[in-house]
């Protein structure tokens, strides 16, 4: 369904959907907050589809199908959505594309996955890992709806793997081999930047991937950069990567305290980093030690601070502060929900995942990162237990988003990823370098035909 059902051919182009329209009233009923409801009603596919049965049939005559004179009729996706994930997601192969070897192992091939998925810049390794198994995931590019470049750049980076020239000319290079990223000037491909540098670890990325789907917890990189490559129509904010032993359910490095039990009103486990907000906070600690908790912490040497006692300390206050450091997101922010403390975002610029579902408001507080003094630090104690509960409560239902976990998960970051991923799928594809003929054919500026595209590919 979807396209003109009077002719075969492909004047609109057609969704992949077979399901049925709902009506508006439950798009906006799943809207609400809480993500269990969106995941219940969405993520089951079909047995709980909040479409009533009687829906079921072939409707035509719904709000999101468009009839045309001649009884043709074009349906509309849901709000971009659909009513349940149908994607077709390739992902390009190590040894298909010359350099991507070395974007995701270094030069000489020598860093492992295994070292890069720890810590807080995992994403890339992990998201790369469950595309992989996914259901979702295409072996013909020519059936895909998107296409995923995987890179480890920022590890292969830390560990000395590439410098920042090399990964720059790899990018280009690998890029110049992909007719697909050229058809489409890269609007259907994705790449995951999983640090606060975002896409300027790649340093052309406005030349070449600035059209492109991109990955990154961080929404805006503005230190030292003059620009952030971070776009909220066309990019995807992830949830940066907690520490598989802190967030497995049960078993969790650091199990909640009660209320009662915590020590402090609020903590800042961190350095300072020469920022204005840390070094404030910093100084209010001294000044109200059996308030704020602001430890200093070793993170490196041989009295490097624990992950173990790193945790003990988040976890013994009510209110954990998310300042912002040398970019806007802090992993701090996703770790709370897990320690349970209610994160406190004191970063003006800071963006957050999946805000089609998530009310921020319910589990998190922010507040200006100009007002950071005794002021907050009153106002953090007027707020009653009670409310601390429920919005605890109301951060243990949606973290399981935060969490890289395999698809049969029916809540995790992955599944929160695949819905914002459906919604950028474009049927058509075009850009500046391409062109098409009155036979549907695809061609180059040289007129030649979309399937004897030769790399490497001529990129702007
Ligand atoms: C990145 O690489 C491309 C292709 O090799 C080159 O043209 C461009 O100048 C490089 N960018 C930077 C900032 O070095
Ligand atoms: C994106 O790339 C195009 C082509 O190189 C360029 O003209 C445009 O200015 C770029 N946009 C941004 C925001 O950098
Ligand atoms: C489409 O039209 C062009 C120009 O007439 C022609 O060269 C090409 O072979 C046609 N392609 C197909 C698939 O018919």
């Amino acid at each position: 369904m979807g396209s003109p059902n009077n002719r075969p051919t492909r004047i609109f182009s057609s969704h992949h959907h077979n399901t049925p329209p709902c009506t508006r009233s439950h798009q906006i009923g799943a809207l609400l907050l809480v993500a269990s409801t969106f995941f219940l009603t969405r993520l089951f596919d079909h047995p709980f589809s909040t479409c009533p049965p009687s829906s079921l049939n072939h409707d035509h005559t719904s709000q999101n199908v468009v009839h045309f004179s001649d009884g043709g009729y074009l349906s509309w996706p849901q709000m971009g959505y659909g009513t349940h994930l149908s994607l077709k997601i390739y992902v390009y192969e190590e040894d298909e594309i010359d350099g991507l070897k070395e974007l995701l192992r270094g030069r000489e091939g020598k860093i492992s996955a295994d070292a890069c998925v720890k810590g807080q810049w995992g994403t890339q390794v992990k998201i790369h890992r469950l595309l992989l198994q996914s259901r979702f995931r295409t072996r013909k590019k020519g059936e895909a709806n998107l296409f995923f470049v995987p890179a480890y750049a920022k590890c292969v980076r830390m560990m000395g793997g590439l410098n920042d020239k090399e990964i720059n000319h790899t990018y280009v290079k690998a890029l110049s081999q992909m007719p697909y990223f050229r058809r489409s000037g890269g609007r259907d491909h994705i790449f995951v930047f999983p640090s606060g540098a975002g896409a300027h670890l790649f340093r052309s990325w406005a030349t070449y991937i600035n059209r492109s789907i991109i990955l990154s917890p961080e929404g805006d990189r503005t230190d030292k950069k003059d620009t952030s490559s971070f776009n909220t129509w066309k990019d995807i904010i992830i949830p940066g990567n907690v520490e598989d032993g802190m967030t497995k359910r049960g078993a969790a490095m650091a199990q909640p305290l009660p209320l009662s039990k915590r020590k402090y009103l609020a903590n800042y486990l961190g350095r300072a980093q020469g920022k204005v907000g840390r070094l404030k906070l910093i100084e209010l600690a001294k000044q109200y030690p059996d308030k704020l908790e602001c430890p200093e912490l070793k993170f490196s040497g041989p009295e490097k601070f624990g992950r173990m006692e790193y945790f003990q300390h988040l976890r013994n206050a009510k209110f954990c502060v998310a300042p912002r450091g040398e970019s806007s997101w802090t992993l701090r922010f996703y770790e709370s929900f897990f320690v349970e403390c209610v994160p406190v975002i004191l970063s003006d610029q800071a963006e957050f995942p999946f805000q089609n579902v998530i009310d921020y408001t319910q589990i998190s507080i922010k507040w200006p990162s100009t007002r950071i003094g005794l002021e907050l630090l009153e106002y953090l104690e007027s707020i009653p237990d009670e409310d601390v509960e429920r919005m605890i409560a109301a951060g243990r239902q949606v973290r399981c988003l935060w969490v890289y976990a395999p698809e049969l998960e029916l809540c995790s970051a992955m599944q929160g990823i695949m819905w914002e991923l459906q919604r950028k799928v474009r049927q058509f594809h075009q850009s500046a370098e391409t062109f098409w003929l009155h036979n549907r054919t695809i061609v180059n500026r040289n007129m030649v035909e979309f399937s004897s595209w030769k790399p490497p590919m001529p990129l702007p």
